[in-house]
């Protein structure tokens, strides 16, 4: 592995302790990291490097999957870390920065590859971008990689403006935009599992009813109210990761070939989607927030209650949608999305429905979080759960992964160069203006907002929506209790992936 720089802005924020640490840690656990490897954190904070070393420290103790017990592995590791104050507005501060850069590659006698990696709110990545290209710390003869995390933009126009910034610093091949949905283990082998999936199931030649893709959450605004009350459900969770998924699934069903490139093939997805029309958002949309309700046996108050949040906000904390995929494949297949805060169970499902004459439902489930699997069960449907008749609910595989932090995977394949998993610019861009019209719909209020009660499923217009066209959410137990795990007659076949 080619020696690196890892150059991290806002190494003293959130972000840095809770993911980036703990995973670099691990990747120097595992022996993945490259040999000579140095990284400078950079804030605005005075610290010394004691004081950054020991509170990466802390950071890998709280957050950290390995156990941080030998303290000689952990002084290994922090010996790479050096801390740097910087102003991301100030031009000296990166001419400083340069120098001790270039410092430290020649200590270590190594070439100047650098990572710089803006864990940082987005408001800075075109600065800092134009920075490292004036200051020069973009120019040395070694590669140069830009890591950025979401939110990529704020809409089609922002986002395009952005890209057109940072392209003046760093071409697209340099810029790896993270979507961490993209670094989860299961995401990854989905294609692979499913096809092992599909052919043991003798299930390529049924044909598919229904695609959902649910990703809920239990948790509200939290501290998050400043950033997400101007992002909403659609831009936190539905423009990035949620169409990920559905580019990733679409893919690799029927019968992707293994050599076909990932990014070529989301952009076709992207572009075969059907797109909407802002006058005709409110039929495929569902727009929702959160009121007061029961999470866990525990009162929680609605949005508009929330600290830091306006009474009067119609920011969106649910969206459910109907979509569907313009190729000879999906082209009758409708697809369901559907993610928000405070719902009743926390689970990133996806949920594949075989047409059935009978009363008999044939489902393939991919659960990607909190456990991770993918099933094959057939139920009476309304009665996946029922105690009376039992679906039979087939384990068809675990990745081998698992555990493994998205983050872990994600910084790896940045410090080696592999982008197969971070979002490309047109993908992006294709999102944005899928999304583009519900936007508008929601700025001009085309779209109601439902108010649904913290602990439902949703507002019950996001049901109405399935049930349109004959369907239903799997797995929405309405009169169960969140402690009632999926029952079922389970039989395992393990399968190698
Ligand atoms: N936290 C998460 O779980 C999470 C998840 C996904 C994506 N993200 C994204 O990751 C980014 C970072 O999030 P975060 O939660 O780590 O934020 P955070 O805790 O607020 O940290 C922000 C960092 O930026 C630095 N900073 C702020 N203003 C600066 C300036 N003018 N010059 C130089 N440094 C400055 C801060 O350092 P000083 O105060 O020392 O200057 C701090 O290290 C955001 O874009 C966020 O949307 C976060």
């Amino acid at each position: 592995m080619e020696p690196a720089t890892f150059v991290l802005f806002g190494a003293t924020g959130d972000l840095a302790k809770r993911k980036i640490y703990p995973a670099l840690f691990q990747l120097f656990v595992d022996q993945k990291l490259p040999s000579s490897f140095s990284l400078i954190g950079l804030g605005r904070r005075e610290l010394s490097h004691e004081t950054f070393r020991s509170n990466v420290e802390q950071s890998l103790i709280t957050f950290s999957r390995s156990e941080v017990k030998d303290a000689d592995v952990v002084k290994k590791f922090l010996r790479a870390f050096r801390y740097h104050v910087l102003d991301v507005d100030r031009k000296e501060d990166y001419t400083k920065l340069l120098q001790v850069i270039e410092e430290r590659e020649e200590e270590l006698n190594i070439t100047p590859n650098r990572m710089f990696y803006l864990s940082v709110g987005p408001e800075f990545f075109e600065t800092i971008a134009a920075n490292i290209h004036e200051s020069g710390l973009g120019s040395a003869n070694g590669w140069k990689r830009l890591v950025i995390e979401k939110p990529f933009g704020h809409d089609l126009v922002s986002a395009r403006k952005l890209n057109h910034k940072l392209n003046q610093a760093f071409d697209e091949a340099e810029i790896y935009r993270i979507d961490h949905y993209l670094g989860k283990p299961m995401v990854q082998q989905m294609g692979q599992l499913l096809h092992s999936a599909l052919s043991e199931q003798d299930l390529r030649t049924r044909d598919i009813a229904s695609i959902q893709i649910s990703a809920n959450e239990t948790l509200g605004v939290e501290e998050r109210a400043g950033y997400y009350d101007h992002a909403g459900a659609i831009r936190d969770m539905f423009q990035n990761h949620m169409l990920q998924l559905l580019m990733m699934l679409t893919i690799e069903l029927p019968n992707r070939s293994a050599v076909e490139e990932v990014g070529k093939l989301k952009r076709k997805v992207m572009k075969t989607l059907k797109p909407l029309n802002k006058m005709d958002v409110s039929h495929h949309i569902v727009r929702g927030q959160y009121g007061a309700g029961e999470i866990k046996g525990g009162q929680v108050v609605g949005y508009t209650d929330e600290p830091g949040i306006a009474l009067e906000s119609q920011n969106d904390t649910f969206i459910a949608a109907r979509l569907q995929v313009n190729d000879p494949f999906w082209k009758d297949t409708p697809i369901y999305i559907r993610t928000g805060k405070r719902l009743k169970e926390k689970v990133t499902r996806i949920v594949i429905e075989y047409k059935s004459r009978g009363p008999l439902k044939d489902l393939l489930i991919v659960e990607i979080g909190p456990n991770e699997g993918i099933f094959f069960q057939r139920s009476q449907s309304g009665q996946e759960r029922s105690d009376i008749e039992m679906p039979v609910r087939s384990q068809l595989s675990f990745t081998k992964e698992g555990g493994k932090d998205a983050y872990e995977t994600l910084i790896h394949d940045a410090l080696i160069g592999d982008k197969t998993y971070f979002a490309h610019w047109d993908e992006v861009e294709l999102s944005w203006e899928w999304v583009q019209p519900i936007l508008d719909a929601y700025r001009e209020n085309l779209t109601p907002l439902h108010i649904y009660p913290a602990g439902s499923y949703g507002p019950h217009e996001a049901d109405e929506l399935l049930e349109r066209d004959g369907f239903h959410w799997w797995f929405d137990f309405k009169n169960v209790s969140n402690n009632d795990a999926t029952k079922g007659d389970i039989h395992t076949y393990e399968y190698n992936t």
